[in-house]
């Protein structure tokens, strides 16, 4: 039985930023996401005795993975089976992606979804909480795409293996928002998010970060509950910011922001102010920045978008989450 299943990013509007516990992606806190409709990836999973995997790009030809690469899928789907222990004792999976890898666009919670999705289909009865689990165990955001609209991922206590996982907040159709992307260098970070969480902890500004999430998420939850773009705003940008101040500060210290991304931000604060347009800015780990608005701003953002000189624009809205094909 060959598996099919798709999925796309999310954008974080708080930011899920160090571990409790590296090796099952426990978080150290709560997040909030927004679940997007594109770039797709699309895998395949079929029973077999030896793992192995393919990669093949959206051009059709073969992208030959890394070691890294390659463990990091296999110790998921090791990590899959201790939670889910009636998967087949192995698979060969195949993965298709449109997403390009290591700008901060959450390619890697694109695939995770989707492996999950797939993996949870060859298991009878398993639930959307228990597909969110076996996706946070590739990468801690993927848990949150398996869910369409406004998704939060919970926190939880203790170590166990299924402590934390994501909840649906708002279905897509509850708020029509665009995530205009704007990314200034599509070449990959040296430091990718898995090798990143482990240095949270180093950063003097983590425990204030820490004790400030509960409100933030509250706010931002309350935001997205009563559509009220400004207070959406306010809370994601100090989040982003707070979250990269963190990164800065660890040892050593990570510096996704380029120039490129600091003159965008500013450029569209003054695009937003005459005529007070609902856009905000957001940043994961990458110079990418994503520009969230509603319907109303989306043509001066996308003229902005389409005014940026070697940067690759995606032009996204929210999406549907992970599904079986
Ligand atoms: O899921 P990971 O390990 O790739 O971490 C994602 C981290 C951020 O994108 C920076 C923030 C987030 O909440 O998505």
């Amino acid at each position: 039985m060959k598996i099919r299943a798709v999925s796309a990013p999310n954008i974080a509007l708080i930011k899920y930023w160090g571990n409790r516990n590296e090796e099952l992606r426990l978080p150290a806190a709560d997040s909030l996401s927004m679940t997007l409709d594109s770039p797709t990836v699309e895998v395949s999973a079929e029973s077999t005795s030896n793992f192995s995997v393919r990669s093949i790009h959206s051009d059709g030809s073969e992208r030959i993975l890394t070691e890294r690469e390659r463990s990091r899928l296999e110790n998921h789907f090791l990590l899959a089976k201790k939670y889910a222990e009636k998967l087949p004792s192995s698979v060969s999976i195949e993965i298709r992606s449109n997403v390009p890898r290591g700008i901060g666009l959450a390619s890697s919670a694109a695939v995770f979804s989707a492996l999950a999705e797939s993996y949870a289909a060859f298991i009878p009865n398993m639930s959307r909480k228990d597909v969110s689990i076996l996706a946070r165990l590739g990468s801690g955001s993927a848990s949150r795409s398996v869910y369409g609209g406004f998704v939060a991922m919970h926190v939880g206590e203790g170590s166990e293996i299924d402590a934390s996982y994501a909840e649906q907040l708002a279905p897509e159709n509850h708020w029509e928002l665009y995530d205009i992307v704007i990314a200034p260098s599509i070449e990959e970070k040296t430091t990718g998010s898995s090798e990143g969480h482990p240095l949270a902890h180093t950063s003097p500004f983590f425990e204030k970060r820490l004790r400030e999430l509960p409100d933030r998420q509250a706010m931002c939850i309350e935001a997205i509950r009563g559509k009220n773009f400004d207070k959406l705003r306010i809370v994601a940008e100090v989040d982003c910011l707070d979250m990269h101040a963190v990164m800065k500060s660890s040892t050593p210290p990570l510096k996704y922001l380029s120039n490129e991304t600091e003159r965008i931000m500013r450029e569209v604060e003054a695009l937003r102010a005459p005529e007070h347009l609902p856009v905000l800015y957001t940043m994961d780990a990458g110079p990418t920045v994503h520009l969230i608005c509603e319907k109303s701003a989306l043509s001066s953002v996308s003229e902005y978008a389409s005014r940026q000189k070697n940067c690759t624009v995606f032009e996204t809205k929210i999406g549907s989450g992970s599904s079986l094909l």
